[in-house]
């Protein structure tokens, strides 16, 4: 093993391949802190050259490769178990934008918020966004087929894809960077390795769609009594404003971790069973027309209303939800999907399930409305609790549901992924795998065990 840090060494030079544990430990437990693993090094690659250098290398030696973003995954995916190479993107950075095909080609290690740093420059953004956009790299989220906030409008980030470079496990490096918005000559490469979780290929750059900065948004917080309420409101919402682009829920377990944790004042009075927020962005916002919406409707308990810069201010409640559960806890992330009509049965059977059967597990469900996209935040999971999450998975497969709604399958999820994937499904993806990486030196563990 001694020979791959030493090769790695001859290809990248010594100041690039890490293995002072002050700097590699960072590399090595997750956002969370549930994942935590060892590696023989972190390099962090330059160019698509030294990334086909490194696959090589680990191809030889049989080492595993583990490519890392931003480590803000939820799931462990880019998380080493032990012995292998980090392979962080985070210095695989550029950014080149189109203005008349409104296209951006980037490295895959740019963050979310340095693209739209760049392309605000020019009145556009990339459609998808979500809380960690500090951190969060583009490569990352293609490579986890990030959701986020705006599904609703945009789609996710398959949707904004155009191209991708990337360096799939036997070495061959594919480029399909042109950027193309129609571009049907056979595979497509950019939809394979999105949702991938570094299982196929590593991904060294993207070309993803850019769209117009809205002139205004408008945001309400709304407080409501029942889930079933609040998806009586977006039904409505959805029927009246065409530029609707959030519709997210909180309940009143998260909010109060929030309130905790930030010592805001929740602007509606007592903190209520549930909260929505919706958000509409465009040039002529009507801020009136959702003012009358809100006042007439009939599950509004209360609602706080505000625009563009102070927006923020609402979205607070939203946002803060992932770090003040990971400041209360170690949490259990079942990010799942549930058809939407499912969700309130759905909530009040995991809450009964809770409260019958693991009273000291304390649930914080929160998510994306809109995209039936349920974040179920387990808190005080202990290790003889471990079943619970399956018994959940088990609950979401006979609901109709996906077990990844968003973060991926990791290494949190792999033995449940026969809850809604077929064998045939399985075997086929593997017989994927094998084509592309057959020494399977890449992710071991992540998506399949
Ligand atoms: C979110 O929607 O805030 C993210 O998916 C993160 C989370 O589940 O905590
Ligand atoms: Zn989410």
């Amino acid at each position: 093993m001694a020979d791959v840090v030493e090769a790695l060494r001859r290809s990248f030079g010594v100041g690039s391949v890490v293995t002072d544990p002050d700097i590699t430990s960072r590399y090595l437990t997750d956002w969370t802190g549930r994942f935590k693993g060892e590696a023989l090094c972190v390099i962090r690659p330059v160019n698509s050259w030294q990334v086909q250098r490194a696959v090589e290398i680990a191809n030889a030696s049989h080492t595993p490769l583990i490519t890392q973003g931003g480590n803000t995954g939820l799931v462990g995916g880019g998380t080493p178990v032990r012995g292998g190479i980090v392979l962080s993107t985070q210095f695989l950075k550029g950014i080149d934008i189109d203005v008349n095909s409104r296209v951006a080609k980037l490295g895959a290690g740019v963050t979310l918020s340095e693209l739209n740093t760049k392309a605000k420059e020019v009145g556009l953004r990339f459609a998808v966004d979500i809380t960690s956009r500090e951190s969060a790299t583009v490569g990352g989220m293609v490579a986890t087929n990030a959701g986020g906030i705006h599904l609703i409008r945009y789609g996710g980030t398959r949707q904004q894809l155009l191209g991708i470079e990337t360096v799939l496990g036997n070495g061959q490096l594919i480029a399909r960077m042109e950027g193309l918005h129609k571009d049907n000559s056979g595979y497509d490469w950019s939809s394979i390795l999105c949702g991938s979780e570094g299982t196929l290929g590593v991904i060294t750059a993207v070309a993803v769609k850019l769209i117009s900065v809205p002139l205004h948004r408008s945001v309400a917080l709304i407080a409501v009594d029942t889930l079933s309420g609040a998806i009586r409101i977006m039904r409505a919402a959805r029927r009246e404003f065409a530029n609707l682009d959030a519709v997210e829920f909180m309940s009143r377990n998260g909010l109060e971790l929030v309130q905790r944790l930030r010592t805001e004042k929740w602007p509606l009075g007592e903190l209520p069973p549930y909260a929505l927020l919706i958000e509409l962005e465009g040039d002529d916002i009507e801020v009136e027309d959702v003012a009358v919406f809100l006042e007439s409707h009939e599950d509004v308990l209360d609602a706080a209303l505000a625009s563009d810069a102070r927006a923020d201010g609402l979205w607070f409640w939203r946002e803060q939800h992932t770090v003040a559960i990971n400041h209360f806890g170690v949490p259990h992330k079942l990010d799942v999907s549930i058809p939407i009509g499912g969700i309130d049965s759905f909530v009040r059977y995991v809450s009964e399930l809770l409260e019958l059967e693991y009273p000291n597990v304390r649930a914080v469900i929160f998510g994306h409305l809109g995209d039936g996209n349920v974040h179920v935040n387990l808190l005080n999971v202990e290790e003889s609790n471990e079943e619970l999450d399956h018994e959940i998975f088990a609950t979401v497969a006979s609901f109709g549901g996906s077990i990844s709604a968003e973060h991926g399958i990791g290494r949190a999820k792999v033995d449940d992924l026969t809850l809604t994937r077929s064998p045939q499904d399985i075997e086929s993806m593997r017989t994927l795998k094998k084509a592309l990486d057959p020494a399977l030196i890449l992710n071991p563990g992540v998506l399949f065990n």
